[in-house]
């Protein structure tokens, strides 16, 4: 082969006139031109055959010529997309129906906790989050529930493995034993979060459920003030029209204990089923802190005094958007879980 000037002309002259109408035609462009066999790439090896003075400018005009290739090749590939392009658009059939949006929901037990969580952090509460695998002294021996203690029994635990001392938290009351031995009063918390307990799956109970947890520790806290700051939230929750009832109960941590029912009514069905009839549904634990659970956390029971409650989320979730078994709340069936909005 003769690599004479005329050649790169020649050369040249392809690459200007190869006739480029698809990206086919594109593809054999870039094999011919560009590719790793391509046709300057001999051009190149021949620079050593040159004669002297004409290397350098024999080297200028095929390093020119793979520019031009490439500048070709670029041009016409922005062309060829930016055509096919504007053709799909055009060939957009508008009239056609949308593609249905799968749009994430929110989980039941999250609407419900996220409404608590709103309920009382508009009257001043901060949210206090703590972690899951708790020590026995907060779970328990911080709240007035030693070792020999009957009220152990109330909730089977969920021990870790080769410990006697490390447990799942059965309630979220160790919050209130994290907090106290961190923070000076005057202490306002709420703690939503999951709790564990060994119990037997049913339809209405779960190993696994979720609870928030108030505290209010200051001077002069009384159990008038409990009182009106649960009927609030009953109001916010269930309707300007809901009304409370607090029996006397007993949990170790609170001294006087109550639980607190909420009033639904019987007229429908559904309210006549949840309620068992009576009209109330049990909702909460509550009472005054024992001020041994006060002197247990490092706060002086004679200068402060607090009251505390602790409220299941998932009969109220149960409740409030009419679900017959805890267990779905568990399965993450998406079938199950795409029915709920977050407004409620
Ligand atoms: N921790 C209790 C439970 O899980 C609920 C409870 C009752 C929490 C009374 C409280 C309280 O803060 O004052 O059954």
């Amino acid at each position: 082969m003769n690599f004479s000037f005329e050649n790169l002309e020649e050369i040249f002259k392809q690459i200007n006139a190869y006739e480029i109408k698809s990206s086919d035609d594109l593809e054999q462009f870039r094999i011919k031109f560009l590719g790793t066999k391509n046709v300057i790439k001999p051009l190149f090896g021949a620079i050593k055959d040159i004669p002297n003075d004409q290397k350098k400018n024999y080297g200028q005009e095929v390093n020119s010529l793979k520019s031009v290739a490439e500048t070709r090749y670029e041009e016409v590939k922005t062309h060829l997309d930016a055509t096919q392009k504007s053709k799909a658009i055009a060939d957009l059939d508008l009239t056609l129906p949308g593609e249905p949006l799968n749009m994430g929901s929110q989980h039941p037990v999250s609407i419900m906790m996220n409404k608590i969580i709103d309920i009382f952090e508009k009257i001043g509460f901060a949210v206090a989050e703590e972690r899951e695998i708790e020590d026995d002294w907060h779970n328990f021996s911080a709240m007035n529930t030693p070792e020999d203690h009957p009220a152990r029994d109330m909730q089977d635990t969920f021990y870790l493995m080769d410990s006697t001392k490390y447990l799942l938290r059965t309630h979220t009351s160790s919050v209130q034993a994290r907090v106290m031995t961190t923070q000076k009063p005057p202490i306002r918390i709420i703690a939503p979060g999951r709790v564990y307990r060994n119990e037997t799956i049913s339809a209405r109970s779960h190993c696994q459920f979720h609870q928030v947890e108030g505290l209010y520790i200051d001077e002069k806290v009384s159990f008038a003030d409990l009182k009106q700051t649960l009927l609030y939230f009953a109001k916010e929750m269930y309707g300007e029209n809901a009304k409370i009832r607090l029996r006397p109960s007993y949990f170790p941590f609170t001294e006087p204990s109550a639980e607190m029912d909420v009033w639904l009514g019987t007229e429908t069905e559904k309210t006549y089923r949840l309620t068992k009839g009576t009209g109330w549904l049990e909702i909460m634990g509550c009472g005054m802190v024992d001020p041994q659970v006060l002197v247990n956390c490092g706060i002086d029971p004679e200068k402060y005094s607090g009251y505390a409650f602790g409220m299941g989320v998932e009969r109220q979730a149960l409740t409030k958007f009419d679900i017959g078994d805890i267990r779905l709340l568990f399965e993450n069936d998406v079938r199950f879980l795409k029915q709920f909005s977050t407004v409620i």
